[in-house]
């Protein structure tokens, strides 16, 4: 008798994001552009489509609500794409939530925070993230969530090695 081999199951992963990414589109276009969430979200789920990955997208402008999210990711997905947007720069608790989290994460911004206002140029939440991509527009994002895909595979197959 022939076994059926068993379809690997989807990556799941979640994608966060932070306060006021909702008002893309229409708030700071000089540096945010004209990019709305809704064309961020549609291509993010046509390259994890691409890779047989599933998303879960929300966007939240509140931290406890972000730091929940993240405090349940474990049960339900293998990684966590997050922009933290103003609150890369001052969130302890997103930070301890994604240390916390023991799933890979992976911090886009749309903008170099680099190049920007001093206030931002130090991200809380990267040193918790495997990394973080920021000043390539919407490609942040895009850029990220292969990163983020590579990681998990990558730690799925030393996994098995170990096993
Ligand atoms: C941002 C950069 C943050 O400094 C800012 O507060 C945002 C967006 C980005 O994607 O470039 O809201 O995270």
């Amino acid at each position: 008798m022939t076994e059926k081999k068993r379809k690997p199951s989807a990556m799941k992963i979640l994608v966060i994001h932070g306060p006021n990414l909702n008002l893309l589109g229409e708030r700071e276009i000089d540096i945010y552009g004209r990019i709305t969430i809704k064309e961020i979200n549609s291509t993010l789920q046509r390259v994890a489509k691409a890779h047989a990955a599933e998303l879960k997208i929300v966007q939240s402008n509140h931290e406890g609500d972000i730091v929940d999210l993240i405090g349940k990711a474990k049960k339900s997905f293998q990684g966590i794409l997050i922009n933290p947007a103003a609150y890369t720069h001052t969130s302890v608790a997103i930070r301890d939530a994604l240390s916390a989290a023991t799933i890979p994460a992976v911090e886009a911004h749309i903008s170099n925070i680099y190049k920007r206002e001093e206030f931002r140029q130090h991200s809380l939440t990267a040193a918790a993230c495997v990394g973080q991509v920021a000043g390539f527009g919407m490609d942040s994002y895009v850029l990220g969530l292969q990163g983020l895909i590579h990681s998990i595979a990558t730690r799925k197959r030393a996994g098995e090695k170990e096993n």
